[in-house]
């Protein structure tokens, strides 16, 4: 959908209006294209590694499960896929009301963050939209759906102006942005399947309660923890206002560690694929094993993936060439993007 389409006077957003690491939106074709040529007969999907939900997108015709650890990707999720019907006047009404607010008083975000990835000025305004969205909920104004659709559009308007390269371990010290903060009204469809579910937990616990023919595994590649790189967005939608710390201003973060960022990786991916239910399983992983720098380098290896693979099925591999994200200190030759396709033997959607 246009980036710059307009209700009720404000401008609308779409689910890929947003930087995120490892987002999978240019490689849609890629994945389903696979699907299209490979899967039979899939009527439910599954992506539990979900970010963006950008791939869950692309499957929208089918009933979609949604799940991802860190409860600002869950949000989003909601606000595109929840089967919950929403009031698309009432959220118009209310992101004209936040783009014309000016306030200069005092909040958790200008408490802590003034000046680092926002300007005061900027601060002072998250922090009154923030409050204000719990502030309806609570007085019931609100249903759950239209909650996180207001939360999204202020994240997405976070991500736009934040003096960051894309994410949170750092900002441009001393950087103006150069643009106000803009809500924009996220254009979240209002006829989502009925069925589809939306979860915020370890996938490894997920998986064990849920079925679907295509389950679609997405996880972190390496070292870089997705809670340390998008603490500021998680804190925001969160809300709970804990204390943070350090010149990046992160909270404690030590429940959204993901073990496939560890040495524990494998053990993860083993035991998750066994507990599949499913009859498809797609696998997207790198080529990164050993080529860009310590923080940068896979935790899984090919052997382990296709042995682990192998347990229930047939696999087919599939690759395509893709830049990789790099900030400037690796410059990685032939990197690719894998499908691994596990045909299940048990086959249980
Ligand atoms: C490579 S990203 C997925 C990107 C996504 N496919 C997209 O297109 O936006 C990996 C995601 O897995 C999530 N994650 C990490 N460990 C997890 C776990 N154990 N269970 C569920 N989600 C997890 C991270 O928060 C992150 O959003």
């Amino acid at each position: 959908m246009a980036d710059t389409a307009e209700l009720g006077g404000c401008r609308t957003s779409s689910i890929n209006n947003r930087r995120y690491l490892g987002n999978k939106y240019k490689l849609l074709p890629f994945i389903t294209g696979v699907v299209e040529r490979e899967c039979r007969g899939i009527r439910t999907v599954a992506d539990i590694f979900s970010g963006t939900g950008a791939v869950a997108s692309a499957f929208q015709d089918r009933r979609l499960i949604t799940n991802d650890l860190m409860y600002s990707n869950y949000i989003c999720n909601f606000a595109w896929f929840g089967a919950q019907p929403y009031d698309q006047e009432k959220v118009v009404e209310l992101v004209a009301g936040y783009n014309a607010a000016q306030t200069d008083e005092e909040n958790y975000m200008t408490e802590n963050f003034s000046d680092t990835y926002f300007s005061r000025a900027d601060c002072a305004r998250i922090g009154f939209i923030r409050e204000d969205i719990e502030r309806r909920c609570r007085r019931n104004e609100l249903n759950f759906r239209e909650r996180a659709i207001l939360i999204t559009s202020l994240l997405y308007a976070m991500d736009k102006i934040a003096l960051t390269c894309g994410h949170y371990d750092a900002y441009r010290r001393g950087a103006v942005s150069g643009q106000p903060l803009e809500l924009r009204v996220p254009l979240a469809p209002t006829d989502n399947d009925p069925g589809n579910q939306c979860f915020n937990e370890d996938a490894n616990n997920l998986v064990k309660r849920i079925s679907a023919d295509l389950v679609y595994i997405d996880p972190p590649y390496n070292s870089r923890q997705y809670c340390d790189t998008y603490h500021l967005l998680e804190n925001v939608a969160r809300w709970e206002k804990p204390a943070v710390y350090g010149v990046a201003r992160k909270m404690d973060r030590r429940a959204l560690k993901s073990r496939y960022c560890t040495k524990d990786a494998v053990f993860a991916f083993e035991t998750l694929v066994a507990d599949i239910h499913a009859r498809y399983i797609l696998f997207s992983y790198n080529n990164m094993a050993a080529k860009g720098n310590g923080r940068s380098n896979a935790k899984l290896s090919d052997a382990d993936i296709l042995r682990i693979l192998r347990t229930r099925g047939e696999v087919r591999v599939f690759s395509e060439s893709y830049k990789a994200f790099s900030a400037g200190q690796s410059d990685i030759e032939d990197h690719a993007e894998r499908l691994f396709l596990c045909i299940c033997d048990d086959g249980e959607g």
